[in-house]
């Protein structure tokens, strides 16, 4: 947290509205820049025993949070979790299979679902947060995060990763006040750990809402704008002042109404979008974060430059945080990754 007005953390800075100098290269942090493309998080998650086991290390995740910062030194570091532990918070069962990805056993309402759990449980993760609040070079932007209801139900109702959400959008059709009363509870759960996260220290959240693409319309209304917006109301209400982004992956709603109606203060964009477009639509006061495809970045050379160069383009001088448009892949070269900082740095 910063004890001066206007603070050195660049990130933070451009979240909380301050001018932008013309010729300032824009603060640069990556989606997943802890993960198994770098050796040094192998080697951690190898020593943690699995994955979950990671999350609940504060010493551990507290680690490799540091790992991409040491290595690059990204202007933010992303607490390292996830987001289905709010699941496993509320009593759902939760496991990762290997090369696979996660299971939960599904749920078709809220009914075992137990609130007063969630602080205890979820104690560890702010402990991480406390942790890298101290750690972490006085420039660097701390993030806390949490998934969005919808994203983080789907999984919750499929009890696993799906390409369409049809599970939680079947339940969502058949019984909708089944499935509003586990969105009810998650906006309740991750209210009270997004709170806790700031307390502990993270200066900025972001809420993932990686499935927004699987809604549209009144649907897309009622269970990723409505819920997104009284997660922010509740924050708010707490007097939690910190900036919010959110990131609505392949949402086809107008970004515009959407930011709006949430009330975020920066908009993660995915690789699909188009900036100039989406910054016609927000107007020139809202941050807009990313988009470069991660796919160029594995690629490396100078599909690389070109890429990042028609980024920085298109948004030099205005409120722009550079990142992907989705998570960094376990094949990307580390090195690529170093020359796209600099690249950032360089041309910014
Ligand atoms: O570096 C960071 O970005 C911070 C940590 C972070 C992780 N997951 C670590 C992780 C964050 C912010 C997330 C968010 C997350 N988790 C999302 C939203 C963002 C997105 O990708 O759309 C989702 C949908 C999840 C759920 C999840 N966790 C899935 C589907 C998987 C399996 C897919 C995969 O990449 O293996 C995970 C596992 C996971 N979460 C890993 C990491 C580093 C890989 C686990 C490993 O080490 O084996």
């Amino acid at each position: 947290m910063s004890s001066s007005p206007v603070s050195q953390k660049k990130l933070l800075h451009v979240l909380q509205g301050h001018p932008i100098a013309s010729q300032a290269s824009p603060p640069i942090w990556l989606m997943r820049q802890a993960g198994r493309y770098l050796p040094e998080y192998r080697a951690t998650r190898e020593q943690a025993g699995g994955f979950l086991d990671l999350c609940y290390s504060p010493e551990l995740a507290e680690q490799v949070t540091l790992q991409p910062i040491a290595r690059y030194g990204f202007d933010a570091a992303i607490l390292f979790a996830d987001i289905l532990l709010i699941p496993q918070a509320l009593g759902q069962e939760l496991w990762f299979e290997t090369g696979e990805g996660p299971r939960l056993t599904p749920i078709i309402d809220g009914d075992a679902l137990r609130l007063d759990g969630v602080q205890a449980h979820l104690a560890p993760i702010a402990e991480t947060v406390k942790r890298l609040s101290d750690s972490l070079p006085s420039q660097t932007t701390l993030i806390g995060f949490a998934g969005a209801p919808w994203t983080v139900a789907s999984y919750m109702v499929a009890g696993r990763g799906t390409p369409d959400q049809a599970p939680a959008r079947a339940l969502a059709q058949k019984d909708p006040s089944a499935f509003q009363s586990i969105i009810d509870i998650l906006v309740a759960a991750s209210i009270d750990y997004l709170a806790a996260q700031i307390e502990a220290g993270a200066d900025v959240l972001q809420i993932f809402e990686s499935w927004a693409g699987s809604l549209e319309g009144d649907e897309f209304e009622r269970w990723c704008v409505a819920p997104m917006a009284a997660l922010i109301n509740g924050l708010r209400a707490r007097g939690i002042k910190a900036p919010i982004i959110a990131f609505p992956r392949a949402a086809k709603a107008h970004m515009g109404e959407y930011c709006t109606a949430v009330k975020c203060d920066g908009l993660g964009l995915d690789t699909g979008a188009d900036i100039d477009a989406v910054r016609k639509e927000t107007g020139p006061d809202m941050v807009l974060q990313g988009n470069l495809d991660p796919m160029i970045l594995v690629e490396g050379g100078e599909k690389l430059t070109r890429a990042v160069q028609l980024i920085l383009e298109k948004t030099r001088g205005t409120r722009h945080i550079f990142n992907l448009g989705h998570g960094i892949v376990p094949q990307t070269p580390p090195e690529n990754v170093a020359r796209l900082v600099e690249l950032v740095r360089e041309e910014g």
